[in-house]
Formats: C-alpha cells, structure tokens, sequence
C-alpha cells in the first residue's frame, strides 16, 4: 500500500504530510509534525497520554490513523497557552502540583479543556470520572483534583464578578 498526502490544521497551522496507511495519528502528530507535546504511552487507548482535540472533542490519537484526520481540526496541548500566557487550568496545575514527571498532563490537560468547556460547574465526583480515563504514575491525581476544582471555582467566581 502507497504513502498518502494528508493536509489537516493543528492549532491554527496547516500540515501537508505523507503517511503510510498503518500510521497513528499520535506518531503523525509527533513524527511528521514535530509536535512532541502529544505523549504516547500505552499506544492502545488505555493510558490517555495521547489525548488530543479533534473537531472539538478529545480522542485518544493512538487509536486513530493519520489517514483519518485528513482535512480535520486538531488541537493539542501546545496550542493551549496564547503569547506565553498559560491557561488558566494550566496555570493552576502548576500552582496546586498537578504534575511531577508530566507524562501524563498534556492529555490530562486537554482531556479537561475538553470537559470544562462543555460541563463548566461539574462536581468532585464528576471531575473524578473524567480523571479515570487517564493514568498518572506520579500524583496521586490529588494535585490533578485540585488544579480541576480550583479552575471550576475560579470560573464560578468569575461568573458572578461578571454578573455583579
Ligand atoms: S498512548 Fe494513547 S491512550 Fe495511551
Ligand atoms: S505526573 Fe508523572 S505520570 Fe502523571
């Protein structure tokens, strides 16, 4: 089977690069985009260290060929911070020691982008659902907690300043 052209938009850039059919989006992404932010661990959808934005919604790029994102939108951890501003759920990972080695906090993080944009007010409980869909070695996840609720209670607040 022969290579193909896949032209597809990583955070905001068009990428034209060829692929052999059997190739993962996350190597493509890694490999053929030099975006290395996208960590791949377990390589078969278990471990969420792949995790990036496709067409607005998170999907594990290990278990999805390059072929299969053409002419698609992706988003991936470094298209979070603008300017060198981080985000402010990025911001509060770093404050709250959401990570340690950070294998795992790009596809956290976008995971969570993900979630909050579409459940802004979701409960401990419901954070921690999110959260089982990925494994960290390092944290205990109670950095990764906190960091999740103190920018859902930021937000809140910035409701209501905003509202007042
Ligand atoms: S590398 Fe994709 S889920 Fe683990
Ligand atoms: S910070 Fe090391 S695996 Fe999560």
């Amino acid at each position: 089977m022969g290579v193909h052209q896949i032209r597809l938009t990583i955070n905001g850039k068009t990428f034209v690069e060829e692929a052999e059919p059997r190739m993962l989006l996350s190597d493509f992404i890694r490999e053929n985009c030099g975006l290395t932010g996208t960590h791949v661990g377990c390589e078969h959808g278990v471990c969420g260290a792949c995790t990036v934005i496709v067409n607005g919604s998170a999907v594990r790029s290990c278990l999805m060929f390059a072929v299969q994102a053409d002419g698609e939108e992706i988003q991936t951890v470094e298209g979070l911070s603008q300017n060198g501003e981080l985000t402010p759920l990025q911001q509060n990972f770093k404050e709250c020691h959401g990570l340690q080695c950070g294998f795992c906090t790009p596809g956290i993080l976008m995971s969570t982008s993900d979630y909050l944009a579409k459940n802004p007010e979701p409960s401990k409980k419901e954070i921690k659902e999110m959260l089982s869909g990925h494994l960290c070695r390092c944290t205990g996840y109670d950095g990764i907690l906190k960091a999740i609720q103190k920018t859902v209670e930021d937000n809140k607040e910035t409701i209501l300043i905003e509202g007042s």
